[in-house]
Order: structure tokens, then C-alpha cells, then sequence
């Protein structure tokens, strides 16, 4: 990451999210089906417990078998109410295809793309995708594709970015996303980039897909198993000021359940449409969006018929 993005990031980010306002309780929302990816943990394990006590039948998507029961049980034991749990991959394609498999057929009104993490080394998919770009942008794309029709059955569908505020400092850059060779690797540079692609997607989205409201959001800063990892020094200096995993999971449960949406397309913070640029360097050319929108289908060739 250069300097000047680090300064921009320092000076941004406080502003986007410490404190947590109050909100009015959340709809019950009893049939409605919603998936949450990387729901073992932080605020997607929120999420899915917010989500179960409002009788929804949640779906957690966590790539590991055994933290995954592990979670599963938490969620189960909190709302009462049974949870399907399905592992697989956000970062494999190979891995999505069996996820959407295993959804089969049945309506889906709502998919949190929640699951991410920021690596400070490069490391690659077996499908030669750098995990980042793999994990947040390519994985979930690919498994709305596969859940189109899934979607459709919903009188509502909403598709929700849990993405971060990080990407403020960040302006897309398709080739430079997808570049996966260099010595050297910048993790934050890259997941703010990977957030900023999502944020982009959604814009493109909600017109090429208008039959769908597409959403990003920013949780706030809050305290979970993933940035005590991978910003040590973050988490130490801000451990006292960061959000509960249940407040920083609220805006994505509200985009979820809400009976009155923001239009689609919004970036949203604490329940309200904010900005998607602070920075004049970080618009975005629809040219730039396509581009994003061409490169992610050459990942989902054939997801027609997975
Ligand atoms: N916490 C914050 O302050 C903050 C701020 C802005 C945005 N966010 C975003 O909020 C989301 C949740 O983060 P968190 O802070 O709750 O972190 P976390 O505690 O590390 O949770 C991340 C979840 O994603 C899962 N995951 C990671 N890679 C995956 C993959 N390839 N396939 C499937 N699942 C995968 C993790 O599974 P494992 O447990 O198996 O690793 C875990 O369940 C992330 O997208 C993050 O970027 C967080």
C-alpha cells in the first residue's frame, strides 16, 4: 500500500465507524431463507444468530467441518431454532458450484457475502485466483450466478456485500485486482482493493440485474477473531473502542429483513446510505465496472449448468 493511501486510510477510517447508534428492533421475518457466508465466526456468527431469532432459516456457509458445527450448535442453542450448515470454500469455485448444489432449488430471499479475511502474503487458489480477489469478489459472484434462479423465487431477493470502509482509500483497478504475480504483496492495499470491487459490483449490478436489490455495507470497526489476526496493532490500540460482532452485524441483518429497503445499489452504514466515495481519486468509470462485470464472467462460464 503507498503512503498517501495509508495517511487517506488513517484519517478516514476512524470516521467510519466506532460508535453505534441505537436502532429500532428488527422485523420478524419467518420463511424467509437467507445464506451467510463465513458464519463460524465474528460477524457472520452474529449475523446467523440475529438472523435465527427473527425466524428466518438461516444457512451458514463455513469452510471448515468442525468449527462449523462448532458455530452451528452456538446458533442453535441461542435462538432455539434449527440451522443448516454448509461447508465449502468462498475462495474455490470448484467449492461454490458444490455449494450452490447443495442449496438445490429452493427459494432463496437473501445471500450475506459476508466471509473475508486480510493476508498479509500472497497465496493462491488452485484455480490460479489470488484468495482475497478469490474469497470476497470472484466466490460470491460466482454463487449469485448459481443462485439466480434461486432468487427468483423470492418476492424480495436482496443480495447484501458485507464489505468495509476500508476501501475508501482505494480506487478500482481491474488489472491491477487480478494481477497475481510480483515479489512484492500488500494485504491491506489488496483487501481494501477486493472491498472496493465489491462496492463497484453492486453499482453495476443493481442495473444489470435490476430483479434483484443489491447492497455494501460497512459493519464499523468491530472486535472479532479476524482483526485481532491480521491487524494486531490495530486491534491493541482500538480494542477498547470497537463494536460488539451483534452491532456490527445489525446493518446487514436490517438490509436483510427491512420491509422498507434503501434503493438498490446503496452503500450503507448503521441503516443509512452513505457516500461511496470521500476521495475525488476513487471514482469509478463505468468502463472500469464493465470491465469488472466481463473479467468475473469469465470465471463463471458454464455456471448455468454447475
Ligand atoms: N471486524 C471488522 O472491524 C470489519 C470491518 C470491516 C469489514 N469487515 C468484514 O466483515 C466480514 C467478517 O469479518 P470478521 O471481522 O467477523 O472476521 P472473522 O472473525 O475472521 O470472520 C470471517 C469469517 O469468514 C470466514 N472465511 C474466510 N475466508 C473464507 C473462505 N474462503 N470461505 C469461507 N469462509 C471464509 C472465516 O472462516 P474461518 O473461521 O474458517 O477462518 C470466518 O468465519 C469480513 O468480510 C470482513 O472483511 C470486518
Amino acid at each position: 500500500m503507498k503512503l498517501s493511501s495509508k495517511i487517506k486510510s488513517a484519517f478516514l477510517l476512524p470516521q467510519v465507524g466506532f460508535r453505534f447508534p441505537k436502532h429500532s428492533e428488527l422485523p420478524s421475518a419467518p420463511g424467509k431463507n437467507i445464506i451467510v457466508t463465513g458464519a463460524n465466526s465474528g460477524v457472520g456468527l452474529a449475523l446467523a444468530k440475529i438472523l435465527t431469532q427473527k425466524q428466518t432459516n438461516v444457512t451458514m456457509i463455513c469452510r471448515n467441518q468442525e468449527r462449523g458445527v462448532t458455530a452451528q450448535k452456538i446458533v442453535e442453542d441461542v435462538s432455539g431454532n434449527k440451522v443448516e450448515l454448509l461447508v465449502g470454500d468462498m475462495s474455490s469455485m470448484k467449492s461454490v458450484r458444490s455449494l450452490a448444489r447443495s442449496v438445490g432449488n429452493r427459494k432463496i430471499d437473501a445471500i450475506i457475502h459476508n466471509a473475508g479475511a486480510l493476508l498479509h502474503r500472497r497465496e493462491t487458489t488452485a484455480e490460479s485466483l489470488e484468495i482475497t480477489v478469490a474469497c470476497h469478489v470472484a466466490g460470491p459472484y460466482l454463487l449469485n450466478h448459481l443462485l439466480a434462479e434461486n432468487l427468483s423465487l423470492s418476492e424480495t431477493p436482496r443480495v447484501i456485500y458485507m464489505s468495509s470502509g476500508g476501501m475508501y482509500s482505494r480506487k478500482l483497478n481491474v488489472d491491477e485486482l487480478f494481477e497475481n504475480t510480483g515479489e512484492t504483496f500488500d494485504g491491506v492495499d489488496r483487501y481494501a482493493h477486493a472491498k472496493r470491487a465489491q462496492v463497484e459490483l453492486v453499482e453495476t449490478l443493481r442495473k444489470s440485474c435490476p430483479q434483484v436489490s443489491w447492497y455494501a455495507t460497512h459493519p464499523g470497526w468491530v472486535d472479532t477473531p479476524g482483526v485481532a489476526k491480521s491487524l494486531p496493532q490495530f486491534y491493541r490500540i482500538t480494542k477498547r473502542f470497537l463494536r460488539t460482532p451483534t452491532q456490527g452485524a445489525d446493518s446487514a441483518a436490517w438490509l436483510a429483513l427491512t420491509e422498507s429497503p434503501p434503493k438498490s445499489g446503496s452503500f450503507v452504514f448503521d441503516r443509512r446510505v452513505v457516500p461511496t466515495n470521500i476521495l475525488p481519486d476513487t471514482l469509478c468509470t463505468d468502463k472500469e465496472r464493465k470491465k469488472l462485470l466481463s473479467r468475473l464472467n469469465s470465471f463463471s462460464d458454464g455456471a448455468a449448468t454447475p
